[in-house]
């Protein structure tokens, strides 16, 4: 049953495919039942170009009061050399992250017939906050061939702790309840310890959870040769970045991949976005591929407490029969549309 309460969703269409895809997400809310008031946000590498304008806190604390945000893609068109890398990504993508408190980010997976992961489902928690893309570090002689740069890594107990805490009670809801850490213990040693310690502590109030741990290297073997092992992986930030692509690539594409950076104590609003970028190759032609941007908005909807309206859109993508790769985005959705 809806709760038949009107959720108010900031959406940021973004760039490139962005907004079609995230178009075709909205209609498949409505199609579900649940009423959502929205209001877009006009940001990304399009807007940035017009005006310089990335993120400022007056917008970011506009967007903490919002019930979720949407995002479709943001990002300038490969081999536009206008935007700096990591203007965007660490002042907008990275500034959400921090600045709300997305502690999160949560990437399901559903290997599609044929992929190398057919039939598997499994899942990534990665630490959102921290690790390397905090920014912790610096340079010295720039430029320089005495040039040093340093890029630490920062765990905290209280951020790995939430963030195990959360794997656990994921992995717990699973049929059969499994959770691999994943790390490079072998040479990380002081990061990997406290993540592995973390793990074996939480691992404690989860007793029917199946605890393993794998090394990211060999993790990347097994994603190929054996996804079925798997049931939620959790991970560093980095190690998370990396290991959600080849997910991504061995369950089907990075076409099908959803993401939910979730602040699950809820003092800012969550971000769904799709894990893919802007590919403004195929933009405005309509041949995206909705479905990433689609299984997002399931997951958003799962946070806004919607269970059954979620439940409806996460079946439908995950038993999607159409073919992607020859379609348009507006024949997936009418073809999802009539699975729901
Ligand atoms: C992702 C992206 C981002 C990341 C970039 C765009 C900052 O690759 O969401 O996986 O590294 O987290
Ligand atoms: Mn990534």
């Amino acid at each position: 049953m809806s709760t038949a309460r009107t959720h108010r969703v900031a959406v940021i269409g973004g760039d490139g495919i962005g907004p079609e895809v995230t178009e075709a997400a909205l209609q498949v809310v409505e199609a579900v039942g649940v009423a959502l008031e929205t209001e877009s946000f006009d940001l990304g590498a399009a807007r940035y170009l017009r005006d310089g304008f990335v993120l400022d806190e007056a917008t970011l604390n506009h967007l903490r009061g919002f019930d979720a945000i949407l995002l479709g893609a943001v990002g300038p068109a490969i081999g536009d050399t206008r935007i700096p890398g990591g203007v965007l990504e660490r002042g907008l993508l990275l500034k959400m992250r921090f600045g709300l408190d997305l502690y999160i980010n949560y990437r399901p997976f559903h290997g599609v017939p044929g992929s190398l992961a057919d039939g598997c489902d499994f899942a990534i928690v990665r630490e959102n906050t921290e690790g390397p893309y905090v920014g912790e570090g610096g340079v010295l002689r720039y430029g320089t061939k005495d040039e040093i740069a340093t890029q630490g890594s920062v765990n905290t107990r209280f951020g790995v702790e939430r963030c195990v805490r959360y794997a656990f009670t994921r992995a717990s809801e699973l049929d059969n309840p499994r959770l691999t850490l994943v790390h490079k213990t072998n040479v990380l040693t002081y990061s990997g310890d406290l993540w592995a310690r973390v793990v074996r502590e939480v691992g404690e109030e989860f007793p029917l959870v199946t605890v393993d741990y794998n090394h990211v290297d060999a993790a990347c073997i097994y994603f190929v040769e054996s996804p079925q092992r798997y049931g939620v992986i959790v991970t560093d930030n980095l190690f998370g970045d990396i290991l959600s692509d080849l997910a991504g690539a061995v369950s089907g594409g990075i076409g099908f991949a959803a993401s939910a950076n979730l602040n699950p104590a809820r003092t800012g609003a969550s971000l769904f976005e799709p894990v893919h970028g802007a590919a403004h190759d195929i933009a405005g032609q309509g041949l995206a591929n909705p479905l990433a941007a689609i299984s997002s908005a399931g997951l958003m909807l799962e946070h806004l407490g919607e269970i059954d309206a979620a439940a409806r859109i996460l079946h439908a993508v995950a038993d999607f029969k159409g073919d992607t790769s020859k379609s348009s985005t507006s024949k997936i959705l009418s073809e999802l549309l009539e699975g729901l």
